[in-house]
């Protein structure tokens, strides 16, 4: 018997303003095969995971939507969770980084960096908007390439050149949120010195991640490593630095954190010390993640685990990414696809076990290819797999649904098939799903060969002792490919142990046989993908880019009435007509008739969204003084709050003419 281990297993915490797609349950998937497999085997094994809740592109999503950071990270929280559960990923928790075990514990980190000498603080220029007061992170600010001149490039990379810049070298930089363009200005940082860790990295990435991940590492430290800036200036959803004022820690110094802060929620909620695992030497800890994030988790991180007198990570299990079709996933071509538009069609079940069918130990990418999907999971799932079941219990069920004995060759399939049960868990363990998957399918070939050969439909009319003896070898051998696929999936297995009458199965249970048992009748397992689902998935998955209810706003906001009911003058006189002066008007990517401009009210300004992209170009807009209705309800739409709307005449078959006032008129002028 193998020791049984304690192991902490942790996927990367996924964003908090975005769904969980595809892409992401490639991590997803494979951690939570992995961690049903440990547990399977009895080992304890607990996975930990959490949302990410910090950072710029959070607080300014919720702004857009016009509610708290707070409120859209318990939104997103809820729809994550239940999008894991319906994907039958199973956490042992899935926690917050915006919790108070992760303030104490990132600010306790970061008591020991100062303490130890690691901290320095010195002054940066940063791209500054005046408009929105703040600093912009390089993704908050858009302009032209200074290599190869691409206009409407990030401010860190340009992606038709590759070439990579600081967002102050980009000509014609604008800030992405209000489109003015920034300036530069000086801030106070603090910096985490990594270089201090250099010759403990060295040493620790080579026994701790793949060679081919190891190999990239010691090209980075060969050199130097860069001081690690960790702060970021107010405005910033996230944690104040103690002691010092409109400072935050960067979401990336506590987003790890929250791996440990997860545990800690637990442990405090079972009766348990979080330390156990994190300090103690006996318990393991392993992190997937993907290719994208490997610097943060195999530099800084150890770094920062290992000054604060934490155990480092075991492993850190690097994945590639996922294509759709060979291609990255595409919202125009209706393959960038959410997990619930995916469970809207289609059970789990098909996922789980392609994805395993696709998943090895590599950092290599993933390909989704829709075709190869429906046929794979059809043709072996459904074709090998799941027949062998259907056939031979709807069989057993003519002579009487009971077991009987194994006959000699029946008992040698058996036995072959039981003793891959060691080849197939060290595959699993070390995460070659797909050669486990491979083993699985040979064997299940192997018992469609058996039933060809033994003709039970044949032997029935004939001798139905003989024929109970090979559905008996055939039911035994579909018991322990269940009892393989078990840990990808969990909810088809438990469907088999009801229809064979067994207790849950564990590792060991392929150490069992099935003679002279009963069986209960047969219910269907698993059906056949059908191809309209497929076609129906990426069709909707075009249409979220822009949803049918945002459309119909956008299309109720450019229709005017036509038929007018007649009011009072007071009715009339609640309306605050005005004046004003349209500062900058920019295009929404995304929106087929909305502009949105930014208008000056003389003492005041807002931001207004109006049906007029067809008939104006943005930078006609700038300058030109328009009507607005000043006390109209916020509105809040797919793009942003409106605040306000502008006035135009209509012509009832798409022109549109914006009303303006005559010249002398102010920004501010009531109109009555
Ligand atoms: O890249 C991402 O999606 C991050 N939210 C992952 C964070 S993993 C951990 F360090 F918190
Ligand atoms: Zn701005």
């Amino acid at each position: 018997m193998e020791r049984k281990r304690k192991i902490l297993v942790t996927s990367a915490l996924p964003y908090a303003n975005g769904d969980i797609h595809l892409g992401h349950l490639v991590e997803y998937l494979q951690t939570d095969f992995w961690v049903r497999f440990q547990k399977m085997r009895g080992h304890e094994c607990r996975y930990m995971c959490a949302d990410d809740t910090h950072g710029t592109p959070v607080m300014i999503s919720a702004r857009n939507q016009g509610i708290t950071p707070e409120e859209l990270i318990d939104r997103f929280h809820k729809r994550h969770l239940t999008d894991f559960t319906d994907f039958k990923i199973r956490f042992d928790n899935y926690y917050t980084t915006n919790s108070p075990e992760n303030r104490e514990l990132s600010e306790a980190i970061y008591e020991k960096m100062v303490e130890r000498g690691h901290i320095e603080e010195r002054a940066i220029h940063q791209l500054y908007c005046n408009h929105d007061r703040m600093f912009l992170p390089d993704r908050f600010v858009k302009g032209t390439c200074p290599s190869c001149g691409s206009p409407d490039q990030y401010g860190d990379s340009c992606d038709s050149c590759s070439a990579t810049y600081n967002p102050s070298e980009l000509k014609e930089p604008r800030c992405v949120i209000c489109g003015n363009t920034p300036v530069e200005r000086e801030s106070m940082h603090v910096f985490f010195k990594l270089n201090d860790f250099r010759p403990f990295l060295k040493e620790w990435v080579s026994g701790h991640t793949s060679k081919e991940i190891a190999n990239k590492l010691d090209e980075w430290l060969k050199e130097d490593l860069r001081d690690w800036d960790i702060s970021r200036d107010a405005p910033y959803f996230g944690f104040q630095i103690p002691g010092m004022k409109d400072k935050y820690f960067y979401v990336w110094l506590d987003a790890p954190v929250g791996y440990i802060s997860s545990t800690k929620n637990w442990c405090d909620r079972n009766g348990r010390d979080y330390r156990e695992f994190w300090q103690e030497g006996n318990a393991e800890l392993y992190h997937f993640i993907g290719k994208d994030i490997v610097y943060f988790h195999t530099l800084f991180w150890p770094a920062m685990l290992s000054l604060a007198g934490y155990k480092t990570p075991d492993q850190v299990f690097v994945h590639g990414f996922l294509t759709v079709n060979g291609e990255k996933m595409s919202k125009s071509k209706g393959t960038f696809i959410k997990a619930r538009t995916y469970l809207d069609h289609l059970d789990p079940i098909y996922l789980r076990y392609y994805y395993a069918c696709k998943l090895g130990s590599s950092v290599e990418d993933v390909d989704l290819s829709m075709e190869d999907f429906v046929n794979r999971v059809n043709a072996e799932l459904i074709g090998k797999i799941t027949n062998l079941a259907s056939r031979s219990i709807q069989m057993l069920a003519k002579i009487g649904l009971t077991t009987g004995e194994l006959s000699g060759d029946g008992r040698a399939l058996v036995k072959r098939i039981r003793e891959r049960a060691g080849k197939i868990a060290e595959l699993y363990e070390g995460r070659n799903f797909n050669r486990a998957m491979m083993e699985i399918r040979a064997l299940s070939e192997e018992a469609n060969k058996y039933v060809d050969d033994n003709e039970p439909w044949k032997v029935i009319g004939q001798d139905r002792e003989k024929a109970r003896g090979i559905l008996t070898a055939v039911i035994n051998a579909f018991r322990l490919l269940a009892i393989y696929l078990k840990p990808v999936l969990p909810v088809y297995a438990e469907k088999v142990e009801e229809l064979l009458n067994e207790t849950p199965f564990t590792w060991e249970s392929a150490q069992g046989v099935l003679e002279h048992h009963e069986v209960r009748p047969y219910t269907h397992l698993a059906q056949r993908i059908p191809k309209e689902a497929i076609d129906a998935i990426i069709k909707s998955s075009m249409e979220t880019e822009t949803p049918a209810k945002e459309k119909q706003k956008e299309k109720q906001m450019e229709e005017q009435t036509s038929g007018v009911a007649e009011i009072e003058y007071d009715d009339f006189a609640k309306v605050d007509l005005r004046v004003a002066r349209i500062i900058a008007a920019e295009d929404i990517e995304g929106a087929d008739k909305l502009l949105k401009l930014r208008i000056s009210l003389g003492t005041e300004e807002r931001t207004i969204f109006a049906g007029i992209k067809k008939q104006y170009k943005p930078e006609e807009l700038a300058g030109r003084h328009i009507i607005v209705v000043a006390n109209l309800k916020p509105r809040k739409m797919k793009f942003g709050v409106s605040e306000g709307m502008l006035l135009a005449a209509t012509t009832g078959d798409g022109g549109v003419f914006l009303l303006g006032p005559d010249s002398g008129a102010q920004a501010g002028n009531k109109v009555s």
